[in-house]
């Protein structure tokens, strides 16, 4: 096979958004290949995003990575890594990278920082190697890196189907665009620190102990389903009910997980509660929850700033961020 080499001249400069996941992403069908178990469906928010500057050198010894100003080493840069060495097999490329990624929010927190993370990596590596725009290619290899920024590539809304053990492709694809349907996300921050288990081991350990994980992959599907019905009929009640519905169950299956796996937080329950009580006065507002403490609320545009104001009030919260429903990832070739 003929290697080529390109100077240090290209260079890409993607931006990704991140995604929240309205029916949950939380078991694998094959590990080795990071193939979800479960579909998933999500909307792409317009303010929390990834902007990541990337260019092959050949004279780096090695791919450096650095994430908000910080160097980063080991497994972090491992995964960043495989997803370059993909990508170089692809453009049949032998030099290494320079990466300086920036997130407009606190990185590691469960705010799906990996999702806008690898979802930029993807575009930018792919550009800066010369190889053609495919977002079916770029959520495919963003998905082996982190399944749910595969969605992340498309804007609006999108959905990750289940993998089959061994499967070799497996993008995920938009369901409606962006200007589809104007419903708000408010994202309430409980805490700066990086999530305390991450999603892969949270996974590995639910699925290995919790007596739920089989019920939780059978619902599933028809939860999935419910989602992606009420986003193309624009039903803000059914969508907000069955969100909810996949959150809490995806949390109460890790809770039941031997030792428990227990995300939540006193403030996280504090939001769930001021969300129940701004329901009771007819707001339209319904939770969802990663695998961190922070709290996604899913509502209307009429409703957002109100749910914003109460939400930031709440004792532990940190800061509430209200967004938009977001575009798909872009790239850049700032110097060819
Ligand atoms: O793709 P990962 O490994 O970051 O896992 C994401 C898991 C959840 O955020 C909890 C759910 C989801 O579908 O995004």
């Amino acid at each position: 096979m003929n290697s080529r080499r390109v100077g240090s001249g290209a260079r890409a400069t993607a931006r990704a958004h991140a995604n929240i996941a309205l029916a949950k992403y939380w078991g694998k069908a094959d590990v080795e290949r990071n193939l979800p178990a479960v579909p998933s469906v999500s909307v792409t928010l317009d303010a929390l995003a990834t902007v990541t500057e990337l260019h092959f050198d050949e004279t780096l010894q090695a791919d450096a990575l650095l994430l908000d100003g910080i160097e980063v080493q080991g497994r972090g840069l491992q995964r960043v890594v495989r997803l370059l060495d993909e990508v170089r097999a692809i453009a049949r490329l032998n030099c290494f990278a320079r990466v300086t990624s920036r997130n407009t929010f606190p990185t590691g927190s469960g705010l799906a920082s990996s999702a806008s993370g690898f979802a930029a990596l993807a575009m930018a590596s792919m550009a800066a190697a010369g190889v053609a725009l495919d977002r079916d290619v770029a959520s495919d290899l963003a998905r082996r890196a982190s399944a749910s920024a595969a969605r992340s590539i498309f804007g609006g809304f999108a959905r990750l189907d289940a993998g089959a053990p061994g499967q070799s492709s497996l993008p995920a694809r938009p369901i409606a665009p962006q200007d589809h349907w104007d419903i708000r996300i408010v994202v309430a921050v409980t805490s700066r620190g990086p999530k305390r288990v991450g999603s892969t081991e949270g996974m590995r350990h639910t699925a290995a102990t919790s007596p739920y994980y089989d019920r939780w992959i059978e619902m599933s599907q028809a939860v999935a389903e419910r989602v992606q019905t009420a986003i193309l009929s624009r039903d803000l009640v059914a969508l907000g009910e069955a969100a909810e519905h996949s959150a809490l169950s995806m949390h109460a299956c890790a809770m039941a997980a031997q030792p428990p796996l227990l995300y939540l937080e006193p403030a996280t329950l504090a939001c769930v509660e001021a969300v129940r009580v701004l329901r009771e006065r007819g707001v339209h507002a319904w939770v969802t929850i990663d695998a961190g403490p922070h709290v996604k609320v899913i509502t209307s545009r009429d409703d957002a700033s109100r749910v914003a104001g109460h939400l930031a009030a709440v004792p532990g919260v940190l800061q509430a961020i209200e967004s938009r429903v977001g575009p798909e990832a872009s790239v850049e070739v700032t110097e060819a």
